[in-house]
């Protein structure tokens, strides 16, 4: 590979991959939070309220606090717990000098069984994160279609959600309704039927793409990043107009503990800055670049993020975003051709982070594969098209068919709590190294050891303990059937264990099978 990339060119990727529906779909339902529902309310409720309540010998408070127009200042604090784990990333990215992902540094620095847990976690990062993206590409493909054709194209809500949407829609009625031809479900075995047909099919055609080989283009693609930002600057400086000041009054109508709760939702926003740190072998200065490449990328996008969530809870009071992932679109309800304009810039924004992350799943599980830890079908490549086609169809498969029935927020969820784990994991591997291995050659150093790494584990942990009981139990499901297939598959096959070193090969691809 050649060194040709500059920290401008890292800045640009990072914010290819950052922007999308973390701003398009999460900013409104972080802003309205979640009202406690009758059955489900205990679950519905962060972590940290129990704590809150259990300390001050108060009530326990249900339901998901709302940040409000506050929702800005969320986008804040999500920002400088990635902010820690940037710093953290690129130390560890820079002291082995091969391009990867978060599994590939901590296998080769942290030892096998952490790396099998950051691993593990980035499939929540990769895969459950594209979930999401694809249920948010739904919703405004949706309106896209209502907006351009005057009201003229809609669809019934059970082909275009999943039954928790679809049922939070019915309940609020009104103008969350008029995008669909009718919201009666059908029923069977005495369920109501709901599915996401769009979110599948976008993950459909992103896989056969994917297969077929168009990877580096799509990676790079700066048409895209510069759509992107136009919309979004677009929404900021045509909305601006648009802003009832009245609307930000109450703004943290939930306190500190809305504004925590939102941050758990939004850090999605900026999940993907670490995809610059893969691009380590193709820059030309990468321990200089790398860390500017990633801390660049997060100011730009938070300073575009906190614009936009001024705006977004400007022009209409915060409450009426409650369940909706397509919120930008909503706001603009009253204008058709902006609606069908930010409608059209979000589904090409929110198709390059379906391509970016579809992407990036495929390597990690075909390098896991290649370590040992999965079985070797994993890590086949495609005779003619040349790609991991294995790894995509299965990934593909897998997140279109839960993207087919589970909602945006659950799927969000997931990712945050996966995700925020692997960032303390690796913020955490910077402290132990130094002690470790003191003296190995860092040409990237964060600065201010171990505080800073421990403001990053602190940070991370806060908006872990502001996510939902729900997604803790889930999470720890997850982790512990990573530790059960580790224990009773990989620990077996570990290639590090039988004395071959794989090496760190992520972007290469293996020779062909027979
Ligand atoms: N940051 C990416 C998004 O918001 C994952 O879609």
């Amino acid at each position: 590979m050649r060194r040709t990339l500059t920290a401008f060119d890292l800045t640009c990727l990072g914010i290819g991959a950052i922007i999308g529906a973390g701003i398009f779909a999460l900013a409104g339902t972080a802003a309205a939070g979640e009202a406690a529902r009758v059955g489900d309310s205990v679950f519905k409720t962060p972590v940290i309220n129990f704590i809150e309540a259990f300390v001050r010998n108060t009530d326990l408070v249900f339901g998901r606090p709302a940040a409000g127009p506050a929702v800005a200042v969320s986008f804040v604090v999500a920002a400088i717990a990635c902010a820690f784990a940037a710093l953290c990333y690129s130390e560890l990215a820079s002291m082995i000098p091969v391009s990867g992902s978060a599994y590939t540094y901590s296998y080769a620095t942290l030892g096998e069984i952490i790396a099998w847990i950051i691993g593990w976690d980035l499939i929540l990062e990769y895969a459950v994160g594209n979930m999401a993206v694809a249920k948010g590409w739904s919703d405004y493909f949706v309106k896209f279609l209502y907006s351009v054709s005057h009201g003229a194209i809609t669809f019934p809500l059970w082909l275009v959600t999943d039954p928790t949407t679809a049922a939070t829609r019915i309940s609020q009625g009104g103008e969350t309704t008029q995008y669909y031809s009718s919201v009666a479900l059908p029923h069977f075995l005495g369920h109501s039927v709901a599915f996401d047909l769009p979110a599948f099919l976008i993950v459909a055609a992103v896989t056969v793409l994917l297969i077929y080989g168009i990877h580096e283009t799509a990676k790079t693609n700066s048409t895209i990043v510069v759509v992107k930002v136009a919309v979004v600057v677009f929404v900021i400086a045509f909305g601006a107009f648009m802003v009832h000041p009245v609307n930000w009054h109450p703004f943290m109508p939930s306190g500190f503990g809305g504004v925590m709760s939102g941050a758990a939702i939004v850090f999605f926003a900026f999940i993907g800055f670490d995809a610059v740190s893969t691009t380590a072998e193709e820059t030309k200065n990468p321990q200089r670049d790398l860390p500017i490449g990633m801390i660049a990328s997060l100011i730009i996008c938070t300073v575009l993020y906190v614009l936009m969530a001024l705006i977004l809870t400007g022009i209409k009071k915060y409450t009426v975003y409650l369940g909706d992932s397509a919120a930008v679109a909503t706001a603009f309800a009253s204008k058709p051709w902006a609606q069908a304009l930010i409608s059209a810039g979000a589904l090409a924004g929110l198709t390059s982070v379906l391509i970016v992350f579809q992407l990036g799943q495929p390597r990690i599980l075909m390098a896991m594969a290649r370590d040992g830890l999965l079985p070797k079908f994993f890590a086949r490549i495609h005779p003619r098209f040349r790609t991991p086609y294995v790894t995509t169809i299965l990934t593909g498969l897998v997140v279109g068919g839960v993207a087919l029935f589970v909602d945006i927020g659950s799927l969000a969820d997931l990712t945050n709590i996966g995700t925020l784990f692997a960032f303390a994991l690796v913020c955490s591997g910077v402290i132990v190294l130094r002690r470790k291995d003191p003296d190995r050659v860092r040409p990237f150093r964060v600065p201010f050891v171990p505080l800073f790494p421990l403001l990053g584990v602190l940070f991370c942990f806060a908006l872990m303990l502001s996510l939902p009981i729900e997604t803790w139990v889930r999470f720890f499901f997850w982790l512990a059937i990573g530790l059960l297939i580790y224990f009773l598959y990989s620990l077996g096959h570990s290639r590090l264990r039988h004395g071959v070193d794989a090496g760190e090969t992520e972007n290469e691809f293996p020779p062909i099978e027979p």
